[in-house]
């Protein structure tokens, strides 16, 4: 007598070809690229991983700078002054990312306003920026970032003044 001769043992089949298959092939997390205007609800997605982690320390702008994801180094950036290791997210931050550019930086101003621009980024060995010049929408929307941030990514630090 064959395995699925009866109806019972036909179900029983199925049902461990089904079992197999959730074991071979487990479901995936869902991906949404929806752009909206508001970035909490933007991008659901979460990485798979992330590297293993790092201890919480303290960047200055010049120490932050390593980090930008040449040469192999970790990916980390700020926003608020608070640090980032984004390095699951290489193909956005990563070398020739759309957001390469905030790699290894203070991304505030240019997360606010939504810009690329070279001047939101303040020259490593400058002052931090202290932001004050941001309209409330734009300190809205550079706050909607953090909140992704704090989301998807790992907060491993905070940005402080140079040294020297
Ligand atoms: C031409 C305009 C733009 C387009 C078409 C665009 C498109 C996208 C798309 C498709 C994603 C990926 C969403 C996903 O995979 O779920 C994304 C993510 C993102 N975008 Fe943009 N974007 C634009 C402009 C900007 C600007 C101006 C900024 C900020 C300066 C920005 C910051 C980001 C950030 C931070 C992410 C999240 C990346 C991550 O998951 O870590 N985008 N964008």
């Amino acid at each position: 007598m064959g395995l699925v001769d009866t109806p019972v043992n036909a179900l029983l089949a199925l049902y461990i070809v089904y079992g197999i298959g959730k074991v071979v092939f487990p479901s995936l997390p869902k991906k949404s690229a929806t752009v909206t205007s508001d970035p909490n609800e933007s991008y659901t997605w979460m990485p798979r991983a992330h590297p293993p982690t790092i201890v919480f320390q303290t960047f200055t702008p010049k120490t932050l700078s390593e980090h930008n994801g040449q040469n192999g180094a970790r990916i980390l950036l700020a926003i608020k002054g608070m640090v980032f290791d984004v390095t699951a997210g290489g193909s956005f931050y990563g070398p020739g990312g759309a957001y390469g550019n905030f790699a290894g930086r203070d991304a505030s101003r240019g997360m606010a306003k939504q810009s690329f621009e070279e001047d939101m980024l303040t020259p490593i060995d400058q002052p931090l920026d202290k932001l004050e010049d941001l309209t409330p929408s734009e300190i809205e929307n550079m706050n909607g970032w953090l909140e992704f941030f704090q989301g998807k990514y790992i907060y491993c630090g905070e940005l402080v003044e140079n040294t020297d």
